[in-house]
This record gives C-alpha cells, structure tokens and sequence, in this order.
C-alpha cells in the first residue's frame, strides 16, 4: 500500500515525539581529508561521498524515513578552488543521471532546493528532469540542497511574503509563523527531527536556520565517506534515547500532552 504523502498532512509544523525520526537532515561533510589521509586528490573524497549517500539512501528506505535532506553545495561552497567546483558540479549532473532512474524503481522522490539560477543550463534540466521523473514516489522524499543557505531561504521567504501583501493577497495580521515555515524550502516537508553531521565539527552552517529549532543535533567523527548503515543506526538510535521536550517539562511529559 503507498505510504501517506507527508506533503498531505497540515500538521508540519508539529512536533514528532515519536521514537522513529519522520526526517533527517545531513550535512555530509569530511570528503576532502577522507581523500588526502588516502593521498588522492580531494575529487575522490567527493566521488566516495556519492558512493555513501547511495548507500545512506537505501538505507533511510529500510528505516521507511519520510523525508531526508542532505547539504550536497552551500551558497558558500563557490568560494572553493574553480576546480574543485567545476568538479562538484560535473558530479552533481553524471551522479543524477546515473542513479536517478534506480531511485525511481525504489520509488524515490528525488527535490533540489536551493537557488539554482546559477548552476549552468545542463545542470538546472538534469535536476529538472529528476524532479519530474520521481515526483509522485511515495517511499523516501530524497532532497538535496544545493546552493542553498538556511539565511538565503528565510530571506526568499520575506520577499514572497511582502510581495502577496503588497498584491493585497495577505493582511500583515495574518502572517505568523505558520505563514513563514510553508513559505520556506521544505514548506511542506515535517521538519527535521535528527540532524547529522560528520566530520567532526559541531557547526549548522547556514544550514536548514528556521525548520532545525527542535531538532536533535547529532555531530560525529566520522568522515562522510566512510559514513556507512551502522553509522545511521547509532545516530538513530542516539536520536531514540532523547527526550523531546518541546519547551515542556519532563513531568509534563509523562501525561504526555503533544500530539503524536
Ligand atoms: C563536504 O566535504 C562535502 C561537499 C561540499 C560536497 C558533498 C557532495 C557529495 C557527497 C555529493 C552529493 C551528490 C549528489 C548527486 C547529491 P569537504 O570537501 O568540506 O571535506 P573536508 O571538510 O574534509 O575538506
């Protein structure tokens, strides 16, 4: 039987207190020094970091994750070397289409988000093609982000928004934060409930700003590439053993009052 669309439900904005997270949000960072401890050159450490979101994918699919979204280029990452850059997003295009109708056959529906007016021609249809080919698969929602920054999507978010109220399509009374969170990337995606990040640092970077003010924030060593299914248990499993709060108190909780 399909799974229920989480795009179908009004209640993203809730809190998910249940055991299983509904969405994970992944920043997959490490490749470069997974590839210079290998002495390769740092496109290796992308092409193996490919290799692990495959393997990241299948698994989120037993898990019967609803949505997972992973940082793939920040609007940051064009300060990096031409090279390297010309390098990522060559990747992006022969990883997509690659992989993309097997994501189909596992019933992946693959989203980019992100300002992709940059990206070239070639690029902005690969992704387009995706998004059509996988867009009513029901068994994972796979979203990348790419040329995206959590304050570039607030700030697309405003101007949306003012512009409806000056087209009189939206009274300043009625804008609150419900308006704001559907108006982002992922409007219409329950927010993240785990956060990962490898490699080590202990950073969101610009990252999903708005929709990861309650999500559980998991950091580890290891590097992206090397970052394999037992990796996703323990950080589920971690994710499992917190209690989430949602500014109530433990005692509170126990008559448990938020809507499963
Ligand atoms: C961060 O590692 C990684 C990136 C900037 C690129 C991540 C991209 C992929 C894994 C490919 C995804 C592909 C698709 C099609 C979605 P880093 O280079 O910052 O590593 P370092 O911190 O060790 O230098």
């Amino acid at each position: 039987m399909p799974r229920q669309d989480p795009r179908d439900t009004d209640m993203n904005s809730q809190p998910n207190n249940r055991a299983e997270p509904r969405h994970i949000a992944i920043i997959m960072d490490g490749n470069g020094r997974w590839a210079s401890r290998r002495h390769l050159p740092r496109a290796a450490g992308h092409k193996a970091g490919v290799q692990a979101l495959r393997g990241i994918v299948e698994h989120a699919l037993t898990h019967r994750i609803e949505v997972l979204t992973v940082y793939a280029f920040s609007s940051e990452n064009w300060r990096r070397p031409e090279e390297e850059v010309r390098f990522l997003m060559d990747l992006f295009i022969t990883s997509l289409k690659e992989q993309v109708q097997e994501l189909h056959q596992h019933g992946v529906a693959v989203s980019f988000i992100g300002d992709h007016q940059a990206f070239s021609k070639k690029l902005q249809q690969a992704i387009t093609e995706a998004e059509s080919l996988t867009g009513n698969n029901q068994a994972l929602n796979l979203v990348v982000a790419a040329n995206y920054g959590g304050r570039w999507d607030i700030t697309n978010a405003c101007r949306k928004l003012a512009a409806r109220v000056a087209a009189g399509k939206l009274e300043i009374q009625e804008l609150d934060e419900v308006q704001v969170g559907r108006t982002l990337s992922l409007g219409h995606f329950p927010e993240p409930d785990l956060f990962i990040r490898t490699g080590g640092e202990r950073r969101i970077s610009n990252y999903l700003l708005w929709q990861m003010a309650y999500t559980e924030l998991y950091f580890t060593e290891v590097l992206w590439p090397d970052f394999n299914h037992q990796d996703l248990d323990i950080a589920i499993n971690w994710y499992r053993e917190r209690q989430r709060r949602f500014g109530q108190t433990s005692e509170q909780l126990t008559v448990s009052t938020v809507p499963d």
